[in-house]
């Protein structure tokens, strides 16, 4: 029997405290520096859910097909279920809970996903969110069909893309800073 196995005949399951060592982890979530003790195995995904409560990053499909999970990791999105938190010590991580101050105005493109009616159940939309905002900051949003073609890992199940697009190309014609 492998060594990983337990002695129940169950596998280890990322967070469990037994068949793997821990490793320190420091991690800037929206501008606030965490140390963290976490398994070699956990997803970034992961961490900012179940250790952090960062619980706007969604999972979806957990294997990096829906982009529901996508959040920004030093400027650059990523699909945070695909992504070993290991590898990203000192990295400066942005999910959707930092976008936007809690007690301030929203930022233009939620705004704009509110005007354009860009979601219908929410599950996708954090992530088509983030990952709009890299779009706009790569500049690829400069047009409704640039939108469809760089915004085409992020799936929504409801099929809001239309408004989705119109959020994103409205705002990134505005040139956000
Ligand atoms: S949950 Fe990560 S891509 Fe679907
Ligand atoms: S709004 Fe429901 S999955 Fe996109």
């Amino acid at each position: 029997m492998s060594s990983s196995v337990r002695s129940d005949g169950s596998q280890p399951q990322p967070g469990d405290s037994h068949g793997s060592t821990r490793m320190p982890l420091c991690l800037t979530v929206n501008g606030t520096l965490h140390r963290l003790e976490i398994d070699p195995r956990e997803s970034l995904l992961d961490v900012l859910r179940e250790r952090l409560d960062l619980t706007g990053t969604k999972k979806g499909c957990n294997q990096g097909a829906c982009g529901a999970c996508t959040v920004l990791v030093d400027g650059r999105r990523i699909n945070s279920c695909l992504a070993l938190a290991a590898m990203y010590n000192d990295a400066h991580v942005s999910t959707i809970e930092g976008l936007s101050p809690a007690d301030g105005d929203l930022h233009p493109l939620q705004a704009a996903f509110i005007a354009h009616e860009g979601f219908q159940c929410g599950f996708c939309t954090a992530g088509q969110i983030m990952s709009g905002v890299a779009c706009i900051g790569e500049g690829h949003a400069a047009s409704a069909d640039e939108v469809r073609f760089w915004m085409s890992g992020n799936i929504c199940r409801c099929g809001a893309y239309p408004g989705v697009v119109a959020a994103i190309a409205e705002v990134g014609g505005r040139k956000l800073s």
